[in-house]
């Protein structure tokens, strides 16, 4: 058996989709675990761009069973939403598990997420308005509903019922409108219909692959600096995008997890507020989202930019244990004459090598800087590690002596082929 776990290094959108794809080849089964469609992956093969935002990456190959698992929120309208545009383009035949114990996403917490953002004013947390934060919530307050009470009507009648009227409660405290039950159940019921087919138990269906040796490959979303006990808290998401939360959220034994491959861009972004010590602006900056397309796949907000910042890579590796590392959009950084990594901070005049608990201390860190000489070559044609200039070569081999972590792959370009790998991960 192998299974494999990708988790974000960062603060999300370091390219997990690219990754999960590419190695979805080898996969027999793709497992989101964790988040809902405040993910955005992208993914490019053939020409063509599809945006997955809750569906996992394997869904491409007919013959990969894809699971979404019992740590996700699922906005039933926007995942069959993302289906049908996936059948639309052609893609009709595939295989889609979703767990009976997942969350699922509702009107009103999409309604309360963009209230609390605007009741926090300048605290607000940046976040993408698709009422994740208030699903988890809910689920945490044992008022959630789910995927097995969903499908079944009268059973999801009763939980609305009751589950209604305290979010109305909310709403009207808020000043907000509140939602008809009604109008509600008549619409979610149509989606529960579409969605009965797809829902079994899906930590039983994980247990059979594992006795069958399969390759399974756990896809991250978000990234270990938005986890919400380890990330950079309050500006994080409402669930655990770590190695450690796979095996709960999955229902898959700990002992089954062994390879977590850590995705990091070649630099750093942020979307959304908090604290981000590498922070760039002006033309740099500007220089280097418009190389790396860096816009919100979920919101197309601008993301925040910065230089690569190894206490953070430091941090995600021993969080999640990451032991391989992949290193995304690095041709972005061709043509710049010096590059800088952050290999430590300083804080009240001290050196530190992690990430402070606090964001009153974490956004008074001043980032430590080495500098690295940069190339002017364009690296998108480059298929092997040998054919990189070789001040590229070094900034890979400086990232590795700072993190400890062996580069096992980087990326030149968004195409599938555009991916070198240094090292088998799916053994
Ligand atoms: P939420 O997950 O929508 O509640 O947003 C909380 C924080 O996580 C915000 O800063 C978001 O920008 C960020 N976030 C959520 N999902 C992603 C993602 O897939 N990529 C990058 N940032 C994300």
């Amino acid at each position: 058996m192998s299974t494999l776990v990708i988790v974000g290094s960062q603060w999300g959108d370091e390219g997990k989709g690219k990754v999960t794809d590419y190695l979805a080849q080898e996969a027999d089964v793709v497992v989101r675990s964790q988040g809902g469609n405040n993910a955005g992956h992208t993914i490019l093969f053939d020409g063509q761009k599809f945006a997955l935002r809750s569906i996992p990456s394997g869904i491409f190959n007919p013959n990969i069973k894809n699971i979404m698992a019992n740590g996700m929120v699922i906005d039933p309208k926007q995942a069959l939403e993302e289906l049908h545009g996936l059948e639309e383009r052609g893609i009709k035949k595939y295989q889609l598990f979703i767990s009976n114990r997942a969350h699922i996403v509702l009107p009103y917490h999409a309604a309360l997420d963009g209230a609390f953002e605007q009741f926090k004013g300048d605290k607000k947390i940046g976040t993408t308005k698709r009422g994740i934060g208030p699903a988890y919530a809910d689920k945490a307050n044992r008022i959630g509903i789910r995927m097995g009470e969903f499908i079944e009507p009268e059973v999801f009648k009763e939980q609305l019922k009751i589950t209604l009227e305290i979010k109305n409660m909310e709403l009207r405290m808020l000043g907000l409108e509140e939602f008809d039950f009604d109008t509600v159940y008549a619409e979610y019921s149509e989606y529960a219909k579409e969605l009965k087919p797809f829902v079994c138990d899906t930590a039983l269906l994980l247990e059979e692959e594992i006795e069958k040796n399969s390759k399974i490959l756990f896809e991250g979303a978000q990234g270990v600096m938005l986890c919400l006990d380890h990330g950079t808290y309050p500006y994080v998401t409402s669930s655990s995008p770590t190695g450690a939360s796979v095996p709960l959220n999955s229902g898959v034994a700990p002992r089954y997890i062994t390879d977590v491959l850590g995705i990091c861009k070649a630099y750093t972004t942020r979307v959304g507020e908090g604290p981000f010590p590498t922070e760039l602006d002006g033309d740099l900056a500007s220089y280097i989202r418009e190389r790396g397309h860096e816009y919100g796949t979920v919101t197309k907000r601008p993301r925040r930019v910065g230089y690569l910042d190894c206490v953070a890579l430091n941090y995600a590796r021993r969080i999640s244990g990451i032991n391989h590392l992949a290193l995304m959009l690095f041709d972005v950084l061709s043509g710049l004459d010096t590059l800088k990594i952050c290999y430590a901070y300083e804080l009240d005049g001290k050196k530190i090598e992690t990430i402070p608990a606090t964001t009153y201390d974490y956004t008074r860190v001043k980032p430590l800087y080495i500098e690295l000489p940069g190339w002017k070559e364009d690296i998108t044609h480059v298929k092997s590690f040998d054919e990189l200039p070789v001040a590229a070569k070094n900034y890979i081999r400086k990232i590795e002596e700072l993190t400890k972590i062996k580069v096992s792959l980087f990326s030149v370009g968004p195409d599938r082929k555009q991916t070198i790998l240094l090292e088998e991960l799916f053994k």
